[in-house]
């Protein structure tokens, strides 16, 4: 098919039509479980090993096969993928996408309605989370925007590194259970890992204060400079909020600057139940939040929310002879650390503006609602272990035990493969402690009680099939 037949506004028509048959038809079977995923049979193997066509396909049977292969894929939105921390696809999202993608906007220069638009969901974003008067932008994930966050933090120690490469000896400090993207910013920005001070938690896996004192207080002795501390809010392997207000009094009496790691929690900041574990967050100087994962919309929609967007303006801005300051204001390229970047404000924006503040409050509290229902679950039965403390967010470790306690650890990676195998649940595993558990984690608005009383019959059903 030519560029030309495209402009067949008949075509188009039918094209669309077919595209919303598919998609509707995709919306009404994810919200349900489906008893088994299907099988990715050898004629998508085949297609999907063919040469480049000379001629192309043509719209519609184009269309046809990539539904194929997208049907046999792994799907994240669907109500019972517990594993990692997925996200929702939630539809108005997916509309959005489409829609920005027809105009296919540059956010790297001032695309007027659309750059207000990204600036206003930023807001909005902050307003949700309790990190009032935040500024922010939208990036590809919470690994751009926590490196973007940690370029700014060197920045304000270290102002000459861009020109000069680092001139100090700088540390950061995170907890042992932090986001391995804080370790690979610290490495991308050649601070070298070693730099990365990995603070203990307590019985509540939350880094420990009096350790990050001590550490800092001995770097400082030892002639380091510390460059940022990172708090994590709500960390990826249990749920866990690091204490802010005491991370906050620390940052401040050291000055150092202060990320919080909010990629997967901080949306139940904006709940009645979460706020109160993340007293503080508006003390930070940067939050990173990934509204592709507890915010429900579709990949990728990462934020970065500031306190001071101009010193974003010093870590990236530059005048090139392609693209020159026209005017005082800086070209939204000057802040970040990509160049194109699509409208991924829209998303969220279409999303909050559809369901408002109540809408996602709602959906977050039936989220924490399933973690608390999945661990008293599996606190009541005896052959499940779960961890000391009630899950603090929507990660909910569990552990089948075996009769045998050394063979406990095999029989959950066993397990998990198994249940991955049946196919009603997807589940991951986890390292805890050197053990090895199941991790359901909950940020899809589709799941329900229902889908966490069938996950444990699904659990000891699937369980019996394995000899240990
Ligand atoms: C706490 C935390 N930070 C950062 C990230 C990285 O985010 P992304 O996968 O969007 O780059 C994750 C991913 O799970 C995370 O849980």
């Amino acid at each position: 098919m030519r560029f030309e037949e495209r402009l067949n506004n008949g075509a188009r028509e039918l094209l669309l039509d077919d595209v919303k048959r598919r998609i509707s038809q995709t919306w009404s079977e994810i919200d349900h479980p489906r008893p088994t995923e299907p099988e990715l049979t050898a004629e998508t193997k085949s297609v999907l090993s063919t040469q480049l066509p000379e001629t192309g396909w043509g719209d519609r049977i184009t269309l046809e096969v990539a539904s194929k292969v997208l049907d046999q894929s792994l799907a994240q939105s669907r109500p019972r993928f517990l594993a990692y921390i997925g996200s929702s696809g939630l539809e108005i999202g997916a509309v959005a996408d489409f829609l920005a993608a027809s105009y296919d906007f540059n956010l790297a220069i001032d695309s007027k309605a659309a750059s207000l638009l990204e600036q206003q969901t930023a807001r909005w974003l902050g307003q949700f989370v309790g990190f009032h008067n935040a500024e922010g932008l939208f990036t590809s994930g919470g690994t751009v925007s926590n490196l973007t966050a940690l370029a700014a933090a060197r920045q304000r120690v270290d102002p000459d590194a861009r020109k000069l490469g680092n001139s100090k000896k700088l540390t950061v400090y995170c907890s042992v259970e932090s986001h391995y993207s804080n370790t690979r910013a610290v490495e991308l920005l050649g601070l070298g890992s070693n730099s990365m001070r990995a603070i203990g938690v307590d019985g509540n896996r939350r880094m420990r204060t009096d350790l990050l004192r001590a550490q800092i207080q001995q770097d400082l002795a030892d002639g380091f400079t510390p460059m940022a501390i990172i708090a994590t809010a709500g960390t990826t392997l249990t749920g866990a909020v690091d204490p802010m207000s005491q991370i906050a009094d620390l940052a401040d009496e050291f000055g150092v600057w202060l990320h919080v790691d909010g990629a997967y929690g901080a949306p139940a900041a904006g709940t009645l139940t979460g706020a109160a574990l993340f007293a503080g967050i508006d003390r930070a100087h940067s939050v990173t939040i990934d509204a592709h994962k507890w915010m429900f919309v579709p990949k990728a929609c990462s934020v970065l929310l500031v306190q001071d967007l101009s010193v974003l303006q010093s870590t990236f801005g530059h005048d090139e002879a392609y693209m020159p300051h026209d005017t005082q204001a800086a070209n939204p390229v000057d802040l970040t650390l990509e160049y194109s970047r699509p409208l991924r404000a829209l998303k969220l924006w279409m999303a909050l503006a559809a369901f408002g503040a109540e809408g996602f409050r709602a959906a977050l509290e039936s989220n924490l609602d399933l973690a608390q229902y999945c661990y008293s679950i599996a606190s009541s039965r005896g052959n499940f272990r779960v961890l000391d403390n009630r899950p603090q967010l929507s990660v909910v470790p569990i552990q089948l035990q075996h009769a045998d306690s050394a063979k406990t650890s095999k029989l959950n990676q066993l397990l998990t493969e198994a249940v991955v195998q049946d196919g009603r649940f997807f589940l991951s595993e986890a390292q805890i402690d050197g053990e090895t558990w199941l991790r359901p984690c909950f940020t899809n608005f589709r799941t329900t009680r229902e889908d966490v009383d069938d996950l444990f019959e699904v659990l000891e059903e699937v369980a019996k099939s394995i000899n240990l």
